[in-house]
Order: C-alpha cells, then sequence, then structure tokens
C-alpha cells in the first residue's frame, strides 16, 4: 500500500465520528416539576428518541430515572439516560457537552427547563444575581455550549421554559389574571430569557435551528418550595403533565407554524405577548 494510500484511510478512519441515528433530546432540572414529566412524557413518546436527564444532582436524577422506570415499566419505548449539568456551572456544562458528543455525536433538541425563585428573604441584589445567574445566564452559556451539536442534527430546536410572568405586555394589562402577584425579580428574568429566546431565534435562523421561549403555565412544582407546592394544589394549579404534553408536541414538529410567530408559545395552543 502506497503511503499516500495509508494515509487516506488512517484519516478517515479518525476523523469520521459516530452519530447517533435518534433523535437526542436534553432536559435541563429533570429531576423535578416540569422538567420531570417532560422527560417522562418523552421517554413514552418514541422509540426513535434518547432523553438525557439533566440534573446538577446525581442522586436525585437517579431516583428520578428510578422513578421513571417503576412507573412507566414496558410502556417506556426511548433511550433514557441521567447527565449531570449544573447550568450556574461552566466547567459542568462543557463537561456535559463533551459526553453528548462522545456518546451520541450530536443534539437535536435542547430543553432549557432549569429555572429559580428566590422566595427566601435575601436582599435585592443577592436575590437579582442568584435569580439572573440560574434564569439568563445559565440558559445562554448552556445553549452556546451546545451549539456544535446542535448544528450537526438535521432538525435542532432550542426550547426556553420562560413564563407569562415575563411578559412586559401582560404586567400592564389590568385585565391579566396574574396582575397581583409581584415576583418582580423572577419577572424581569424571564423577560430578560424572552428577549434572549427572540436572539437566538434570529441568531440560528440561517443553520435552520427553532428556537422558542415557552409558557407552561401556573403549575404544581417544587419552584417555591413544599409551601408553595401545598399552596399551589390548594389554589387549582395544573398538573404538570400538561406543559409536558405540549412540550412533545413541539418535539414531534406539531407547534412548528407557532414558534414562527411572534410571542410566547403558549402550552395551550398558539402564542402569548412577550
Ligand atoms: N411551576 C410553574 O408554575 C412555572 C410557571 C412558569 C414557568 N416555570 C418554569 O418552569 C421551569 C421548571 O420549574 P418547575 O416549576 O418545574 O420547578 P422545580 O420543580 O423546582 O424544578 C426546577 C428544576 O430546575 C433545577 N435547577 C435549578 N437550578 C439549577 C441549576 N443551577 N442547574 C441545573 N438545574 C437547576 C432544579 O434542580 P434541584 O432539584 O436540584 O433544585 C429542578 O430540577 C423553570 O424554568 C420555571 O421558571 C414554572
Amino acid at each position: 500500500m502506497s503511503t499516500l494510500l495509508a494515509k487516506i484511510i488512517h484519516q478517515s478512519t479518525y476523523s469520521v465520528k459516530m452519530v447517533s441515528n435518534k433523535t437526542v433530546i436534553l432536559v435541563t432540572g429533570a429531576n423535578s416539576g416540569i422538567g420531570f414529566e417532560t422527560a417522562k412524557a418523552l421517554a413514552t413518546a418514541s422509540p426513535d428518541f434518547h432523553v438525557l436527564l439533566g440534573s446538577r444532582s446525581v442522586e436525585k436524577v437517579q431516583k428520578a430515572i428510578d422513578d421513571i422506570k417503576t412507573t412507566l415499566g414496558d410502556s417506556i419505548k426511548a433511550g433514557i439516560s441521567a447527565l449531570q449539568i449544573d447550568v450556574c456551572d461552566h466547567d459542568s456544562i462543557k463537561a456535559a457537552k463533551d459526553q453528548i458528543e462522545t456518546q451520541f455525536g450530536k443534539l437535536d433538541v435542547l430543553i432549557n427547563n432549569a429555572g429559580i425563585i428566590v422566595y427566601e428573604k435575601v436582599d435585592a441584589l443577592t436575590s437579582l444575581r442568584r435569580t439572573f445567574e440560574t434564569n439568563v445566564f445559565g440558559q445562554l452559556i448552556t445553549t452556546e455550549t451546545m451549539e456544535p451539536l446542535l448544528q450537526k442534527s438535521a432538525k435542532p430546536y432550542v426550547v426556553y421554559v420562560s413564563s407569562e410572568q415575563g411578559s412586559i405586555s401582560e404586567r400592564l394589562n389590568p385585565e391579566y389574571k396574574y396582575r397581583e402577584i409581584r415576583g418582580d425579580h423572577y419577572r424581569m428574568s424571564k423577560a430578560a430569557l424572552n428577549m434572549l429566546s427572540a436572539c437566538h431565534r434570529y441568531n440560528y435562523a440561517d443553520w435552520g435551528c427553532r428556537v422558542l421561549a415557552f409558557n407552561p403555565g401556573w403549575c404544581v412544582s417544587n419552584l417555591t418550595g413544599e409551601k408553595g407546592r401545598e399552596m399551589r394544589i390548594k389554589l387549582g394549579a395544573r398538573d404538570p403533565k400538561d406543559p409536558a404534553i405540549a412540550l412533545v408536541d413541539v418535539v414531534f414538529g406539531k407547534r412548528d407554524a407557532d414558534i414562527e410567530k411572534n410571542g410566547l408559545v403558549d402550552l395551550d395552543g398558539g402564542v402569548r405577548p412577550w
């Protein structure tokens, strides 16, 4: 064999990386609430999916996976596995990206769900910094770190789990249902997240990436702690399975027309004002 031919064979052998034929979906904050129900719903949706349950806690995510396996048993169709990712820790995000690259060679859907409300009594600056660190900076850095993997997908999606609480138009609407709720820092962070989703929609359009900010509705979850969870149940907050069903529709492309519209993609269909 000539040296040149040997060199070509060597280069092609080592430059071709394995790319999964599954639709690879990462849900951040998947050990609890809306993220957990979304991972669960995706797990039964298609054998063509591989669902990565992102969590900052290895213990919590293992418990979540055990729970899914116990509850769903044979109705699980997709591959499911855990991925450690703390959206406030750049090294952790980078390690998660490297792991996805090694295992799957690409990422098809990124559901940026991890989020917080600071409900403990702390000073305003601490509350603002913590809120923005997770709900805005964490989402931005996660997406931009995953960008090269999303570019390898045939039909990539980036979802930002936002909130109608971030809508500036609704804040000033006297008819708005949740007008009495304060939560200024949380509202500001979700408004910034809506702008981030609009910027990424614009920036990523040339490589066909669909980007959306999603309104999951007011749901029972651990977002405001145990007491908050009880209060949500008492006041009739929705089941987090509802936004999970809507997010499965997003992954199947059933909400593509809404994603084209100018606004927050709503769990019940259509869009809400930014
Ligand atoms: N529930 C609602 O009514 C509602 C309404 C509108 C929007 N949302 C949005 O929906 C998303 C999910 O919230 P949820 O209601 O399901 O609350 P949740 O039950 O508290 O779930 C939030 C998830 O985010 C994770 N998380 C927080 N900080 C993180 C970080 N730095 N890195 C990685 N993961 C992190 C949490 O992990 P730990 O368990 O380790 O804390 C948890 O898994 C949030 O973005 C929230 O703003 C919720």
